[in-house]
């Protein structure tokens, strides 16, 4: 059976967090045990687990494993925040653990929280599509174009996804909806993730090469851009995943909306803008190596790049607020300002709530 979520803590054995483990789709469903904040912090660093919201949810169960396990709780926090840099999610959901004492309840709530807040993007992206539609004069017979890039899908949260959360909502509500899917390299979450997901819910979908978005966006193919974010500043610029800033160039370009779905735990209040930013440089054996089974299913890994060139292999890009059309969020949708996010009810956590180290001297 598939688990609907992708991370959780089974009440048998006990003191254990149960994840996909997502390198190995879309060839194989695999579901491995965490016993220790090593293994979580390896998991997380290694994306056996990644995406914004689910690594933020797993990190808030290694904190309890944690305690389960006499880590103390700061050297914990600094293991798993140490595991990746850009997504906020993670330390948010770390220094929330530190907060409310580490507990399984307290990693359960984050973890329900997170599904909730997927599942009210799906709600309030819905109604964007359908005035979309409307001020397309799209007939009901005729599918809405939507590009996504990377993978924003349930597998990046606990449950539900950011930018997939309305097409869900829409092709389960009986409208049309078709997907260009971008690869996305150099991982492919695109191609082996957000296919696999639209595959199971039965999505109309495409898959393309990275550098094919432009043209079909010339030639009316697309309808509008929906992307996730891993860290949102202030001021509306969003980190995301290398390439997004290239779309984004292009939808605007090509005067077709670009929207950021993303749950209030990817704010970054504490920048003002998306400069400052941390970027992720990942492995160039990302770049240079790809893995994949041959006709027996056995998965071999080939080399695709000459031995002796250098790679740079940064992992993600801001794209300016000025670039985005609109943030759909579980408080609803709004402009990439800080005005209209606080407008909806974003707002920045109370001072008191934060640990002294968040607070600017
Ligand atoms: O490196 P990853 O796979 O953890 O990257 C994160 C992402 O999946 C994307 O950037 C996504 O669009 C935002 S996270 C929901």
């Amino acid at each position: 059976m598939t688990p609907s979520r992708t991370v959780w803590a089974p009440a048998t054995p006990g003191k254990t967090v149960r994840i996909i483990d997502q390198r190995q789709l879309p060839w194989a469903l695999v579901l491995e045990d965490l016993h220790t904040v090593e293994n979580v912090a390896t998991a997380i660093r290694d994306m056996h687990v990644r995406g914004a919201g689910c690594i933020g949810a797993t990190a808030a169960y290694g904190m309890w494993l944690a305690t389960e396990t006499g880590v103390p709780l700061d050297t914990a926090a600094t293991i798993l925040k140490n595991t990746r840099p850009t997504a906020v999610n993670l330390a948010w959901a770390v220094d929330r653990m530190l907060r409310e004492g580490a507990t399984l309840d307290a990693a359960n709530t984050i973890a329900e929280e997170d599904a909730a807040a997927c599942q009210a993007i799906g709600r309030h992206g819905l109604v964007m599509l359908e005035s979309l539609r409307k001020n397309l004069g799209r007939p009901d017979h005729a599918p809405l174009h939507i590009l996504t890039h990377c993978n924003a899908g349930w597998l990046a949260f606990v449950a539900h996804g950011s930018a997939t959360a309305p097409i869900y909502a829409a092709h389960d509500a009986g409208q049309l909806v078709h997907v260009w899917v971008d690869e996305t390299r150099p991982r492919n979450q695109g191609a082996r993730l957000t296919a696999w997901e639209l595959a199971r819910h039965g999505v109309p979908h495409t898959l393309i090469a990275d550098n094919a978005g432009g043209h079909l966006m010339q030639n009316g193919q697309i309808d509008a851009v929906i992307t996730g974010a891993d860290r949102v500043a202030r001021n509306g610029d969003v980190a995301n995943k290398i390439g997004t800033y290239l779309k984004a160039v292009a939808a605007h370009d090509n005067a077709i909306p670009f929207y950021v779905a993303f749950p209030s735990s990817t704010l970054d209040w504490s920048l003002p803008n998306g400069k400052t930013i941390p970027i992720e440089e990942r492995p160039a054996s990302e770049i240079t190596h790809l893995d994949g089974p041959d006709a027996s299913g056995a998965i071999h890994t080939i080399a695709l790049t000459p031995a002796l060139s250098p790679v740079a292999n940064p992992s993600f890009d801001v794209t300016p607020a000025r670039l985005i059309t609109g943030l759909i969020t579980e408080y609803g949708l709004c402009h990439a300002s800080e005005k209209s996010m606080q407008d909806i009810g974003l707002a920045p956590p109370p001072l008191t709530s934060r640990l002294a180290s968040d607070i600017p001297s």
